[in-house]
């Protein structure tokens, strides 16, 4: 019986008809998941389809995990008779110098000028009733986030590679700053005057409980999503480090069938969100919600879908 954690990732995806009366799609780690067409049409091509098999090539189904049952998933390929054929592309692998060429050249689609609507509805979550806390931002861009914490009475520190980022985030909040040059490391610190907003110039990778100490609180959005997939292991080993006791992280990953679009902001599967966070701490799943937008068809995908863990420190 696959796991609840195996089940979440099979909330949004593709399947194709095969030619022995099946359908199939690959799962995010191993080989293909099989099923009949029998199965295929009773559990997915419902009214939103109005499906016979026939009119049902390759299609994008919404699956929860209520109607995907163990009987009809088949992981193995060698099993039911599957042959691998990769049907990936391969991500997109960014250094440190493109992102900032993207800051130099405006390319800041992941930029948002509101508050993220999940940080408002779920910002119990991440104070958990405390008062100036300590809130970590990484990769921070010049998120209007953390304007908004700031401003209900936190401290907040940010790691963002782009001066530009930095300098526009303080400017349009009209908050004054200083520069300080950082010693221990390549890079700079941005402060406010009243020292309680501070972004940090630098490679993240390079950054360290050293510099600002632990944090009450972590907001990641954008940031995992973006990290390289080939880092988010040393991205996720330096956050635990970050963590304070009692530290509460809200996670937003990003869900869209990654053989079209290779990213940032890379699919992130929620079982490696269990994965990577479970030795250290507990994870919850707060939401899924669908955050496909006009210019999303650009990349040539049909949906996307985005969801909210918090991560605990156990
Ligand atoms: C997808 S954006 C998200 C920004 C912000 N979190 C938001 O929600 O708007 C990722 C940001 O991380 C920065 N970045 C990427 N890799 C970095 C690294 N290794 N160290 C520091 N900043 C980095 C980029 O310059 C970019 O501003």
């Amino acid at each position: 019986m696959p796991s609840k954690n195996v089940l979440d990732d099979f909330h949004m995806f593709s399947w194709s008809a095969t030619t022995n009366n099946s359908f199939r799609r690959k799962g995010h780690n191993s080989g293909y998941y099989q099923i009949s067409s029998q199965s295929f049409i009773s559990l997915f091509a419902d009214s939103h389809l109005g499906a016979s098999q026939s009119s049902i090539q390759h299609c994008r189904v919404f699956i929860t995990s209520s109607n995907l049952s163990s009987e009809t998933m088949e992981p193995d390929e060698k099993e039911n008779g599957v042959e691998e054929k990769s049907d990936t592309i391969e991500e997109t692998v960014l250094c440190v110098d493109d992102w900032r060429q993207r800051w130099e050249e405006k390319r800041i689609g992941f930029h948002q000028t509101t508050v993220h609507e999940l940080l408002v509805e779920y910002k119990d979550r991440l104070l958990a009733g405390r008062e100036h806390i300590k809130i970590f931002f990484p990769l921070c861009g010049k998120s209007v986030d953390m304007k908004w914490v700031y401003d209900l009475g936190h401290d907040v520190v940010g790691v963002e590679a782009s001066k530009i980022g930095i300098t526009e985030f303080f400017e349009e909040s009209s908050l004054e700053y200083t520069v300080e040059p950082l010693t221990t490391i390549t890079g700079n610190c941005y402060k406010s005057t009243d020292g309680r907003v501070q972004i940090y110039e630098c490679d993240l990778f390079d950054f360290n409980k050293d510099l600002a100490g632990q944090f009450d609180a972590i907001w990641d959005r954008g940031a995992m999503v973006a990290i390289n997939k080939d880092q988010r292991k040393s991205y996720t080993s330096l956050l635990k480090t970050l963590m304070a006791p009692g530290c509460h992280t809200l996670l937003c990953t990003l869900f869209y069938d990654a053989t079209i679009w290779p990213g940032p902001p890379h699919v992130v599967p929620h079982s490696e969100v269990y994965d990577i966070y479970g030795d250290k701490c507990t994870v919850e799943k707060l939401c899924t919600v669908d955050v496909f937008e006009e210019k999303h068809k650009s990349w040539g995908i049909t949906g996307m879908d985005e969801s909210l863990f918090v991560i605990s420190v156990k």
